[in-house]
């Protein structure tokens, strides 16, 4: 049964709905899931440190990392936690775990494509084997999965207006997860 591990940053619940549903999926697919929050609290000076979450990811099979789209990329609070990760990159400590990324923005577009990139190219840096969404669009409407026509990873888009995400982009969530979970699974073989 693999470990995944979900990290993610959200100030106001959307990107943290995303995360759940991520589990959920991985869950269904027989993976045991932690979910951690970034919270601006745990930075101090600029820094961002939490031994707890680390230590979790640290004996994960498989990280996925989720973050609003900020200013067309990471919300700051989600890259001080990219950076503080950056000793274990030294080490190469996340090396050969499956990794895989999430993002949520009020923009159709928004720019969310360059988040996931970030969040792919600091996976490939660590030496992580990256898992996409896999999944064709079933439309463009917002009950429809991969409607925003998302292969990097899962994009999510509301209104901040809108206390839940839609059950399009909450579907996206979930095959992710799934998805993640099988991976990691014929990985660990
Ligand atoms: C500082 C800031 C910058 C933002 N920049 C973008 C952006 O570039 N593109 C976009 O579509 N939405 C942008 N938004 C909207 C956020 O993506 C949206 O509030 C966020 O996804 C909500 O997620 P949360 O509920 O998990 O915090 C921005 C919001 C803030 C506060």
């Amino acid at each position: 049964m693999p470990k995944i591990a979900i990290v993610y940053f959200s100030a106001t619940g959307h990107t943290q709905q995303v995360a759940e549903a991520v589990a959920e999926g991985a869950t269904s697919a027989g993976a045991t899931v932690t979910l951690h929050r970034i919270v601006g609290e745990d930075i101090t000076n600029g820094r961002w440190s939490n031994d707890t979450i680390v230590a979790a990811l640290n004996s994960a099979d498989a990280i996925v990392f989720g973050t609003p789209t900020y200013m067309g990329g990471y919300a700051g609070q989600f890259k001080a936690f990219i950076d503080a990760c950056g000793g274990i990159w030294y080490q190469q400590g996340w090396k050969d775990k499956i990794g895989a990324g999430f993002t949520h923005s009020q923009g159709l577009s928004g720019d969310k494509l360059n988040t996931l990139t970030g969040l792919s190219i600091n996976a490939m840096q660590h030496g992580m084997i990256w898992v996409g969404t896999a999944t064709m669009p079933e439309g463009a409407t917002p009950e429809k999965t991969n409607r925003l026509s998302s292969y990097t990873g899962a994009m999510a888009q509301s209104n901040m207006d809108q206390p839940t995400i839609g059950s399009g982009d909450r579907q996206t969530a979930i095959i992710l997860g799934k998805r993640v979970a099988e991976a990691a699974k014929r990985w660990n073989k």
